[in-house]
């Protein structure tokens, strides 16, 4: 069977979502796993965007030794030298440049000609193809560009030493069949095409992002570009999920194979989803919540009898945790120790075990039995924490009810070791707290997004809330620019995730604030 490669791009377009940035720990957490989990090409940023993006591109290249590592350009050589130095220490360096191709791209965005734009275009993948080996070009817009057009563009920066072709529905705008023929006609049209692997790079915007790639897999493309979740700019990319998934389910249809181990789709949704504070909404295919739950009488009675009368994939090829293995106090240290080794979590730093064996304790006490979901959301509290905690919550205390003034106090822990405390009233609980860590720390922000989400079923079921704040951006020179910085916390008492959320969001502006500062003052 023909293998199809899975270029990731949840660094680089995926973290083009609103409010998903991470920091260079976070997204070598996630490359990891990336790696673990078979991806052939992770796309790992675009350097020259930002000092944080050439760090992580460079971090990543010198860590990830068995995928190709990406790093995206415009067609400039500008661009291309900071990508090939950002990649220098890569096994499998990749630059990924290009320039847009339909007509409304090449007037208006890059106000040029077309026959300047494949000159430019020629040039670029020429100038890349001196510092790596591996150069993939973008047709930005392609899915309403002018074919002809498109078919020399690919014949030429193919002949200029482009090894992959991405072919991007930038818009989202086309349809399957209409797809399907575009990347059939490339294969007839293009007379060099075999000595370049086509991709295809599919936007959500009318959900048709996975149909799509399925359809130029179909009719030619021997590579993917998606990312976990879906994630990415406006209504995302094509899902990884989804396209391996539909792969590997219907091979007897599409006939190809990936090199991804499908037990670890469900840990990286889980990872992505808690590090960028994008929520997975319920009824994703693969990863939401209700993906495999069967709530109608009738299902119920059929997968009872037949798992497979209502269900097409057992969840737990995909890694989905069985949530009928419950732990109790009594389980110890020993019992909570396997079951994270079984979840896939191998919890090597003792220090950070006893921290995830005491929130065990405090919820299995509070609830007496303790399932997966409620573990997944103690050891994303506890351990995937990727900056330092400038401050701790030690104690959050609030009063509140239809006829008092909401109050609350709060203590909080510098990484010193000084205690502060302060309290402040709010139009509500969650405002009165937030009043009062504003008081003790003083960064000022703009609450823009607050979600509350039980992590299990039933009256005592652990809370998760998920927040996102904004603030003036720590790298932006001028101090105009603003950025959003997402946080999360998991507790049975949800006034106490609302403070936990509220912590992790501003510890980690406060952190990318520092890592600013200090590389101002070491370029200055
Ligand atoms: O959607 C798009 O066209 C892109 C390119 C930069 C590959 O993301
Ligand atoms: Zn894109």
């Amino acid at each position: 069977m023909d293998r199809v490669m899975i270029f990731d791009t949840t660094l680089r377009d995926g973290e083009q979502s609103p409010g998903a940035a991470l920091n260079v720990e976070e997204k070598i957490e996630i490359a990891h796993l990336l790696e673990q989990m078979g991806v052939d090409i992770i796309e790992a940023g675009f350097p020259i965007s930002s000092p944080g993006d050439f760090r992580a591109v460079q971090r990543i290249s010198k860590e990830i030794r068995n995928c190709v590592i990406c790093g995206l350009t415009r067609a400039n050589r500008k661009d291309i030298d900071a990508a090939a130095e950002a990649l220098q220490g890569a096994a499998r360096p990749r630059i990924h440049t290009g320039l847009g191709v339909s007509d409304v791209h090449i007037k208006y965005k890059l106000r040029t000609t077309r026959e300047k734009a494949l000159e430019q275009g020629v040039d670029a993948v020429k100038y890349a193809r001196r510092l790596v080996e591996d150069v993939q070009y973008y047709t930005e817009d392609a899915g309403r560009a002018d074919p002809e057009y498109l078919y020399r563009v690919l014949e030429a920066v193919i002949e200029a030493g482009a090894t992959v072709v991405n072919i991007p529905d930038t818009t989202g705008y086309t349809t399957p069949q209409e797809w399907g023929a575009l990347i059939r006609s490339i294969t007839e049209n293009v007379p060099n095409i075999h000595k370049a692997t086509i991709s295809v790079h599919c936007h959500n915007d009318l959900g048709m992002a996975t149909a799509n790639s399925l359809t130029g897999i179909a009719n030619g493309a021997r590579q993917v570009e998606c990312t976990v979740n879906g994630i990415g700019e406006r209504a995302g990319n094509t899902s990884l999920e989804e396209v391996v998934m539909a792969l590997h389910t219907r091979r007897d249809v599409f006939g190809v194979t990936t090199g991804i181990n499908p037990r670890l789709i469900y840990p990286a949704s889980r990872l992505v989803s808690g590090l960028t504070g994008i929520v997975v909404q319920p009824n994703k295919a693969i990863v939401g919540a209700n993906a495999f739950a069967h709530s109608s009488g009738i299902h119920q009675d059929g997968v009872l009898k037949e798992r497979t009368t209502y269900e097409i994939i057992n969840p737990r090829d995909v890694g989905v945790p069985d949530s009928e293995i419950i732990l109790s106090a009594r389980s110890g240290r020993h019992g909570l120790r396997h079951r994270l080794e079984q979840l896939g979590y191998s919890l090597d730093d003792e220090a950070q075990f006893e921290k995830v064996y005491q929130r065990f304790l405090e919820v299995a006490d509070k609830k007496k039995t303790v399932d997966t979901r409620d573990l997944e959301a103690i050891v994303a509290d506890e351990v995937q924490m990727f900056f330092e905690e400038t401050y701790h919550l030690e104690h959050v205390q609030v009063t509140c009810g239809n006829r008092s003034i909401p109050t609350a106090t709060v203590r909080l822990r510098t990484s010193e070791g000084i205690v502060v405390e302060d309290a402040a009233l709010g139009t509500g609980p969650v405002d009165a707290i937030y009043q009062a860590i504003n008081r003790i720390i003083g960064e000022p922000n703009e609450l823009i997004e607050f979600s509350i989400q039980a992590v299990t079923e039933g009256i005592d079921a652990v809370g998760r809330v998920t927040i996102r704040i904004e603030a003036d951006d720590p790298v932006s020179e001028n101090g105009v620019e603003r950025r959003v910085f997402s946080g999360r916390g998991a507790d049975t008492d949800i006034m106490v995730a609302s403070a936990k959320a509220y912590m992790f969001a501003l510890n980690r502006l406060l952190a990318a604030r520092r890592e600013a500062a200090l590389h101002r003052s070491t370029t200055d």
